[in-house]
């Protein structure tokens, strides 16, 4: 394995990724798109992260990773470190052991809109589908914003947004353009990596003419699975063979579609499809694209692990999550787990984790209002998560791959145990589900990595102070006191000020 090493200079810069506006963007080494990052299975990564911003502090989180000793190089802010403040440095110093498709993005409070996020794959030299593709396309998909997200923040937790009505984007994107092509060979086949790096939007995704193998999803192997559209949320990654036709006549579209279900109002202005293409190298006409309701997205409860592994066993600790929207005092919207709506604590919960010794098994170390959940090493946990609002919303827990075990349709309300009866033998493993409206979902993972794990909608106007989104704490090993502290930290008010070990 190889040391790969990173000297990035975080700094505004301009672009105008649509066409329709130039505007700031935060790039790294002066650079806007960011870098695609290419790296091996068991290679370290090291980032020397310099904060140039000069106005913003900033974060750095690898997407999927699981940190697995390294809970400390996450990177959410008011989990497991402080933002980085202008003029100062950050070192990332961890191992990746997992193959896939994966992103990189700030996760400092509503930054990573403004253009701080970009695309990473960690190859597998023991892939089980290498030998099935010739070549791999990396692509990404996001919504695009034309103001800044402080301005765009403001506006949205406020009383003249009593609804909690999320700024509508300006476009969409393929690869950080409108104008994407890529070449082409009839007949071979290729390994598409796309990544959803986008802020709110989900997306349909299909290829014209094309049929759409998908193998891996979240990082996870899957057994092959054949559709001509995925649907993918903010934040999730899909991994998928697609071979070409052998008639080269004509040029394919890919298209990215955005879900306007998610928009308050859909400005008339608005394009909500990016269209990229496929090209031969002679100058082929392009084929024109289907639409959008010529397909049915593919149902991604349906998956399976290529490695076939089961559901694991009943779980120990089962964590309910009621998801509701409400306002407070101020007259803005908020979203709250259980009627608790997260503040980012003082103190990072990492630190009081670290910092409590043996009083870290104390949920209320935590704070009153934490919805800290306290696990023991290797217990088996159930988050069941009832969506009491009419929104989707793209769930994503730090530090773990978790088996989607269920999930019901729209309107159904509540979970009903009774639905234990359909848990599929082998469920997939991922890191990103979406609930779907007035719905429920539940997903069930082993607390096996000692650390502090955020669990949070990937809206990024849901993130922090809006949405229930909670920091997940599981095993931390070598605190202060030498003791192993198992915390499931649910967000919430954390008001603890962390004790100073004894
Ligand atoms: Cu993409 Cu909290 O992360």
């Amino acid at each position: 394995a190889d040391t790969v090493t990173f000297d990035w200079d975080i700094g505004w810069t301009r672009a105008n990724p649509d066409g329709l506006a130039e505007r700031p963007v935060i790039g790294i080494n002066g650079q806007w798109p960011l870098p695609l990052l290419n790296i091996t299975k068991g290679d370290r990564v090291i980032v020397n992260m310099n904060n140039k911003l000069g106005n913003e502090s900033t974060s750095m989180h690898f997407h999927g990773m699981f940190q697995n000793g390294t809970s400390d190089m996450d990177g959410p802010v008011g989990v497991t470190q402080c933002d980085v403040p202008p003029g100062s440095s950050f070192k990332l110093n961890f191992t990746i052991d997992q193959p896939g498709t994966y992103w990189y993005h700030s996760h400092s409070r509503g930054q990573y809109p403004d253009g701080l996020r970009g695309q990473l794959v960690v190859h597998d030299p023991e892939n089980p589908y290498l030998g099935q593709y010739d070549a791999e396309i990396p692509l990404t998909l996001s919504d695009w914003y034309h103001d800044e997200m402080p301005g765009l923040i403001a506006g949205f937790i406020s009383y003249k947004n009593p609804t909690g009505a999320e700024p509508v984007p300006k476009s969409a994107l393929m690869n950080d353009t409108q104008n994407l092509t890529v070449p082409v060979e009839p007949g071979k086949t290729y390994y598409f990596r796309l990544s959803n790096i986008g802020a709110f939007a989900g997306q349909y995704f299909w290829i014209e003419g094309h049929t759409m193998r998908i193998i891996e999803v979240d990082g996870v192997y899957t057994d092959p699975a054949e559709t001509d559209m995925i649907y993918i949320t903010a934040s999730q990654r899909y991994g998928f063979l697609v071979t070409m036709t052998t008639d080269s006549s004509a040029n394919f579209a890919m298209v990215g579609s955005m879900d306007t279900d998610l928009f308050d109002k859909v400005p008339a202005t608005l394009n909500t499809n990016v269209t990229g293409w496929l090209v031969y190298d002679n100058g082929a006409p392009k084929a024109a694209a289907a639409l959008l309701d010529e397909f049915t997205p593919f149902d991604d409860m349906t998956l399976r692990p290529q490695d076939g592994m089961e559901i694991l066993g009943d779980a120990d600790l089962t964590v309910t999550l009621d998801l509701s929207m409400n306002n407070l005092g101020d007259g803005a919207n908020y979203a709250f787990f259980n009627d608790i709506t997260y503040t980012r604590p003082v103190v990072p919960t990492l630190y009081s984790a670290l910092t409590t010794g043996a009083n870290a098994n104390d949920v209320a170390v935590y704070g009153e209002y934490t919805n800290s959940y306290v696990l023991q090493k290797d217990e088996i946990v159930d988050i069941v998560l009832n969506n009491a609002d009419k929104g989707k919303h793209p769930f994503h827990l730090h530090g773990h791959n978790f088996q989607a075990i269920y999930r019901g349709p729209d309107n159904e309300g509540s979970y009903n145990a009774t639905n234990e009866t359909t848990f599929p033998v082998t469920p997939m493993r991922r890191d990103v589900l979406m609930v779907r409206p007035l719905g429920s979902f539940v997903i069930r993972f082993k607390a096996d990595n000692p650390g502090v794990w955020f669990f949070h909608c990937h809206i990024d106007w849901h993130l922090d102070h809006l949405e229930a989104c909670r920091a997940v704490s599981v095993p931390v090993a070598g605190n202060a006191a030498g003791n192993t502290v198992d915390v499931l930290n649910l967000e919430g008010q954390n008001k603890a000020v962390a004790p100073l070990p004894a």
